[in-house]
């Protein structure tokens, strides 16, 4: 395994790292999801990311039941949590606790998320989306004061503008609170516009390290969406019909087809091209990767060995393919 560092941050997180969405508690129970982990960390991963929002809790509730298990040392691993959108109100509306970045809210919402996950701190703790209608100084200082309570190591922001990650900064900079270090973009081969373009200036004015998210556009770039919706896919669950079309894109899929061809010639699968591709990225701290099953962990932590083998040939080859469908 390769570690980079986060930005300018001190701490290194293992180039490839796993990631709960959608599947823990929805299509993983308590055993595979400590499975699944302890998969990812036999080929050396050491950062795990969860979000409060991500089945309702329940996500925190089976890593941290998995990390209780497995029992490995505090000091070897790092685990994210997510705020903004909350938890479905115990009483009344919510109306201080759901798409907020307030300081009430993010107070109380570590302090649960730290409960569900059975850690006394975790590593990086997100403010998820940008919140428009709290001002960006009440945001920065309530995430400083996690920092300093000792209940966070660090801060960052998740599918925030160049603009407002720079503002929160600035911030921070002015009033010598912790800064924002990591930003969680979405990043592959379809998605790709805010890392290389937006953040420019970012990573060099605040130094900010990248996480990234989907690398495989949520399986797309597997290949396996070419002839429909596989019925044990994450495309087929009841609450993904949002993202069908996407997945079946034609045009996409047809791309997709042009890109395994490449992997082929490399001796890889089409998924290990794609997540190797987002790790190429001298930017990229950390690919977050995603699976539901321990066979797709092994596929896809594989994809270290492609990067150096990315030569500057086949990148143009793989742009020439997608970058016309890229956003
Ligand atoms: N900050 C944010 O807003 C945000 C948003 C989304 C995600 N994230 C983070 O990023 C992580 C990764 O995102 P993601 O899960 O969308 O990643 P992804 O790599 O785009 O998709 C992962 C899904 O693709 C399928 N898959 C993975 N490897 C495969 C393989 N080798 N062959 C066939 N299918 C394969 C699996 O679904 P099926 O087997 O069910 O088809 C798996 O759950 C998340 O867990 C989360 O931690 C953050």
């Amino acid at each position: 395994m390769e570690y980079r560092r986060i930005g300018r941050a001190g701490a290194r997180v293992s180039v490839l790292s796993y990631g709960s969405w959608i599947t823990y508690g929805n299509q993983l129970d308590t055993k595979a999801s400590l499975e699944l982990m302890a998969a990812a960390r036999d080929y050396g991963v050491n950062f795990f990311d969860n979000a409060e929002v991500y089945a309702s809790g329940k996500s925190e509730e089976l890593m941290g039941a998995a990390l209780k298990k497995l029992k490995w040392d505090r000091l070897t691993y790092l685990v994210s949590t997510k705020f903004f959108w909350g938890l479905p109100a115990k009483f009344g509306d919510g109306v201080n606790e759901k798409n907020t970045l307030n300081r009430k809210y993010l107070l109380n919402a570590i302090d649960h998320s730290l409960a569900r996950l059975q850690l006394d701190y975790v590593d990086i703790a997100y403010c998820h989306r940008p919140d428009p209608n709290t001002p960006l100084e009440e945001t920065v200082f309530a995430m400083h004061d996690i920092v300093t309570r000792g209940k966070a190591v660090y801060w960052g922001t998740s599918e925030w503008s160049a603009a407002d990650i720079l503002a929160a900064w600035q911030i921070a900079d002015k009033h010598h609170l912790h800064k924002p270090i990591v930003e969680q973009p979405e990043y592959n081969l379809f998605h790709r516009h805010r890392v290389e373009k937006e953040y420019a200036r970012v990573y060099d004015e605040a130094g900010t390290g990248l996480t990234t998210w989907s690398p495989l556009a949520s399986g797309l770039l597997t290949g396996k969406y070419a002839k429909g919706i596989p019925s044990d896919s994450r495309g087929a669950l009841k609450n993904t019909a949002w993202m069908r079309d996407a997945l079946t894109d034609k045009e996409k899929n047809a791309a997709v087809a042009k890109l395994g061809k490449i992997a082929k010639s490399l001796g890889a699968t089409t998924a290990q091209l794609a997540i190797a591709w987002c790790a190429k990225n001298p930017r990229v701290s950390t690919v977050i990767t995603g699976a539901s099953r321990v066979s797709q962990v092994h596929e896809n932590m594989k994809a270290l060995a492609l990067i150096p083998k990315l030569s500057s040939d086949i990148l143009a080859e793989m742009d020439a393919i997608t970058a016309s469908l890229a956003d």
